[in-house]
C-alpha cells in the first residue's frame, strides 16, 4: 500500500469511533431521521464503526461479522427519501467537523459518503 489508507491517515480506530459517536448523537435528534432509526442506537453505531473502518481502508470488520455489505439491499426496509439522504449527510458533515477529521480527508470522506447516500434513495419525496 504505497500511499497508505484514509483509515491510517485520520488516526485509525480512535478517529472512526469519535466520528460515529458524533454522527449518531445527531441522527438521534434529527426529526427527519428519528422515525426510521431505533431509539437505542448502540448496535447501529457498532455496525457503522465496523463498516466505516473497512470503507476507509482499515480491516474488514463489517464483512467478517455480517458478510458482504449489500448496503442498498439492507436499506430497502426503510423509506429513504431525498430529504432523508440530505439529513443523513447533514449529520455526517457536523460529525466530521466535531470529530476534527482533518482536510483533505474530511472532504474526500464526505464526497464518497454523499455518493453512497444518493445510491441509498429508494422512495420518492412524500407527497410527490
Ligand atoms: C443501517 C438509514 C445511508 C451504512 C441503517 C438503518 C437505517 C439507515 C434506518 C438501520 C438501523 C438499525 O436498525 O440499526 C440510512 C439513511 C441513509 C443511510 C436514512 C441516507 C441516505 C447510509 C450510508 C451508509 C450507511 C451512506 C454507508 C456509508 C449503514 C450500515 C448499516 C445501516 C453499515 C447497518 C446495516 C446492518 O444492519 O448490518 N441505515 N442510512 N447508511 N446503514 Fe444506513
Amino acid at each position: 500500500k504505497p500511499y497508505g489508507t484514509i483509515y491510517e491517515a485520520i488516526g485509525g480506530q480512535e478517529a472512526v469511533e469519535r466520528l460515529v459517536e458524533a454522527f449518531y448523537a445527531r441522527v438521534g435528534k434529527h426529526p427527519a431521521l428519528t422515525p426510521i432509526f431505533p431509539d437505542d442506537l448502540t448496535e447501529t453505531a457498532r455496525k457503522q464503526k465496523q463498516f466505516l473502518t473497512q470503507f476507509f481502508g482499515g480491516p474488514p470488520l463489517y464483512t467478517s461479522e455480517h458478510g458482504h455489505p449489500r448496503l442498498r439491499a439492507r436499506h430497502i426496509p426503510f423509506e429513504i427519501t431525498p430529504s432523508r439522504r440530505n439529513a443523513w449527510l447533514e449529520c455526517m458533515q457536523g460529525a466530521l467537523n466535531e470529530a476534527e477529521i482533518p482536510e483533505p480527508y474530511r472532504s474526500a470522506i464526505f464526497d464518497r459518503l454523499a455518493m453512497t447516500a444518493t445510491h441509498m434513495i429508494n422512495t420518492p419525496e412524500e407527497g410527490k
